[in-house]
C-alpha cells in the first residue's frame, strides 16, 4: 500500500511503495532529487523536519536522515544545525534550465558547475562534531586552558596530533616536535624565517606548482624563491641539485597540480640530496588523507625525520575557515621555530587545539575522513564516468582534483571564456607553470566542492565545446 507525503504544494511530492521494487530509503531519495530537478521543489524551499517527514511516510527517522544527508552531499539540499533543511541554492544546476550567459551577480559568478580546486566540500564540514568537540572541551578542561599557553600548542594537543601522525602518515616524531599552527600557510612562514635567519637564501619550490604564494612566502621571510620542473616521477632531483638551493618544498603525496606522486627511488635521492647538500626538505603533505586506488603513501618525512620538516593542516579533511595546522621539524630547530610561533601570535587558540584533538581521540574524526572519502571517490568515478574517450584525465591517485589534458590545437584560454559563458567554472594549467612550458593545453579539474550533477553538467558542456562525445575514460 503506497504511503504518499503531499509536500507544501497541491501536486504529490513522494509516494513510498513497499511492495513496489527499490529500496525505502532509495525510493526517498530519488523522488526527492527528481521534484528538486524539476523545479517542484524551489530552491529555499523548507523541507519537513526528518521527524516530520518519517511520521508521514511511516519510515524510520534515521531512514530520512540518512536520505537527507545523502542529498546534502551531493548538493540538492542544505541544512545547519539549528534550522530547517532547504533546497540548496546550487541544485538549480540540476534544472534543466539552461543559466543566463556568465551569470554574474552582486560581483559573484553563479556558476552551474564549478570545478575550483584546494577546497573541499563544505556541505560536509562536520558542524555538530565540531560544536560537540568544543563543547566537550569547555565542559572538562582545566581553568588553565583559558590562559596563554605554550606558544607551540598545548602538549595534550600535541601528543594526540604527533600519535595520529605515526599511525596514519608514519611520521617518525614525538610530541616536542609538533608545532600547532594557524594551517600549512602559517607553519611554512615560521619554517622559513627561522631558516632564512640560519642563511639559508633560496627556496626551492616544485613547477608546475604553487609558484605565486612560494615567491610571497620566501619574499616575507628575504628568501629568492627557485621553479625546478617536476616529471612523471615527481621533482627533477638533479635539476635541483644544479641550483644553491638548500630548502625545497614538495607536495610528495599528490602533487599540486599534476597529482604526480612522488615514486620511491625519487623519494630516496631527494634526501640523499639534503643531507649531502646539508639541506633541509619541507614536506607539504598535501592531500594524504583522500587516497583511491592504493593504501596511503607514507610520510618523507618517516623516512628521513633529520632532514624534513613536515607540514599538515585540517583544511582539506574538515574545513579551512578552521585555520588548523601543524608541522613536525627536526629537535635542532624547536627552540627557533618556539621562538617564532611566540612571536607570531603566542600560540594558536588552545580550545580549537583541544576541540580538534578530542576529535580525533573520539574516532569522530577518522569517522568523518571515512565518509567525506566515501563522497569524493564517488564523485571521482562520477568525473571518470563523464569523460569521453577523447578526454585523457591523470593525476587521479588521490586529493580531489585530477588534469584534463586538451588536445594540441585547443586554446585553453579561450575555452576556460567559452565555459564561462555558458557558466562553467574552469582553470587552466598555464597560470601554474612558471620557468616551465606547459607539455600542451591542460585544466585542473578540481571536484572538492563540485557536487556529483555539477560535475556531469561541466563535464558535458565541456565535451560539447570541444565537439567530443561522451563514455568513460581510464585515468592513466
Ligand atoms: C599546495 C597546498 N598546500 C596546502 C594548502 C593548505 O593551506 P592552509 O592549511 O594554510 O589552508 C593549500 C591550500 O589551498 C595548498 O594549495
Amino acid at each position: 500500500m503506497p504511503v504518499e507525503w503531499a509536500g507544501s504544494g497541491p501536486e504529490l511530492l513522494v509516494v513510498i511503495d513497499r511492495d513496489g521494487g527499490g529500496g525505502l530509503r532509495s525510493q526517498l531519495e530519488d523522488q526527492l532529487r527528481d521534484a528538486i530537478r524539476s523545479g517542484r521543489l524551489a530552491v529555499g524551499e523548507r523541507l519537513p523536519s526528518s521527524r516530520e517527514l518519517a511520521r508521514a511516510l511511516t519510515l524510520s527517522r534515521g531512514l530520512v536522515q540518512d536520505a537527507y544527508a545523502q542529498l546534502q552531499a551531493e548538493g540538492y539540499l542544505s541544512s545547519r544545525p539549528g534550522s530547517a533543511t532547504r533546497v540548496a541554492a546550487v541544485a538549480r544546476s540540476a534544472m534543466p534550465t539552461p543559466p543566463a550567459a556568465g551569470g554574474e551577480k552582486s560581483g559573484q559568478i553563479q556558476f552551474i558547475a564549478d570545478f575550483r580546486h584546494g577546497v573541499p566540500d563544505l556541505r560536509l564540514a562536520p558542524r555538530e562534531d565540531w560544536a560537540w568537540a568544543v563543547r566537550e572541551v569547555c565542559r572538562t578542561a582545566p581553568n588553565s586552558a583559558f590562559d596563554y599557553g605554550d606558544p607551540i600548542g598545548w602538549p595534550s594537543a600535541r601528543e594526540v596530533i604527533a600519535a595520529y601522525l605515526r599511525r596514519v602518515r608514519a611520521i617518525d616524531a614525538t610530541a616536542d616536535q609538533v608545532v600547532i599552527c594557524a594551517g600549512m600557510a602559517q607553519a611554512l612562514g615560521l619554517v622559513l624565517r627561522v631558516l632564512a635567519a640560519s642563511g639559508a637564501g633560496t627556496l626551492a619550490f616544485e613547477d608546475p606548482g604553487a609558484g605565486v604564494s612560494m615567491t610571497e612566502q620566501a619574499t616575507a621571510a628575504g628568501m629568492t624563491a627557485i621553479p625546478i620542473p617536476v616529471d612523471a616521477d615527481g621533482l627533477d632531483v638533479p635539476a635541483l641539485d644544479r641550483t644553491p638551493a638548500r630548502v625545497v618544498i614538495v607536495t610528495p603525496a599528490h602533487q599540486w597540480p599534476t597529482g604526480v606522486v612522488l615514486t620511491g627511488p625519487r623519494r630516496q635521492e631527494l634526501i640523499a640530496w639534503a643531507r649531502r647538500r646539508g639541506g633541509v626538505i619541507l614536506e607539504d603533505d598535501y592531500d594524504a588523507e583522500f587516497r583511491y586506488d592504493r593504501d596511503p603513501v607514507g610520510s618523507l618525512q618517516g623516512l628521513a625525520p633529520d632532514c624534513v620538516v613536515s607540514m599538515g593542516t585540517v583544511s582539506k579533511s574538515l574545513s579551512p575557515a578552521l585555520r588548523l595546522g601543524w608541522l613536525v621539524a627536526p629537535r635542532r630547530l624547536a627552540g627557533a621555530l618556539a621562538e617564532s610561533k611566540r612571536i607570531a601570535d603566542r600560540g594558536s587558540p588552545a580550545i580549537d587545539q583541544l576541540a580538534l584533538a578530542t576529535l580525533i581521540e573520539s574516532g569522530r574524526y577518522d569517522r568523518h575522513l571515512r565518509r567525506a572519502r566515501t563522497e569524493y571517490a564517488a564523485r571521482r568515478e562520477t568525473l571518470l564516468a563523464a569523460l569521453g574517450p577523447g578526454l585523457r584525465v591523470t593525476g587521479l591517485a588521490a586529493g580531489f582534483h585530477a588534469v584534463l589534458h586538451l588536445s594540441a590545437g585547443t586554446d585553453e584560454a579561450d575555452l576556460i571564456a567559452a565555459a564561462r559563458q555558458r557558466g562553467v567554472g574552469l582553470y587552466g594549467m598555464a597560470g601554474m607553470h612558471h620557468a616551465v612550458r606547459p607539455s600542451g593545453p591542460q585544466l585542473v579539474l578540481g571536484f572538492g566542492d563540485t557536487p556529483r550533477h555539477a560535475i556531469e553538467t561541466g563535464i558535458a558542456a565541456i565535451a560539447d565545446l570541444l565537439g567530443i562525445s561522451a563514455v568513460g575514460s581510464r585515468p592513466s
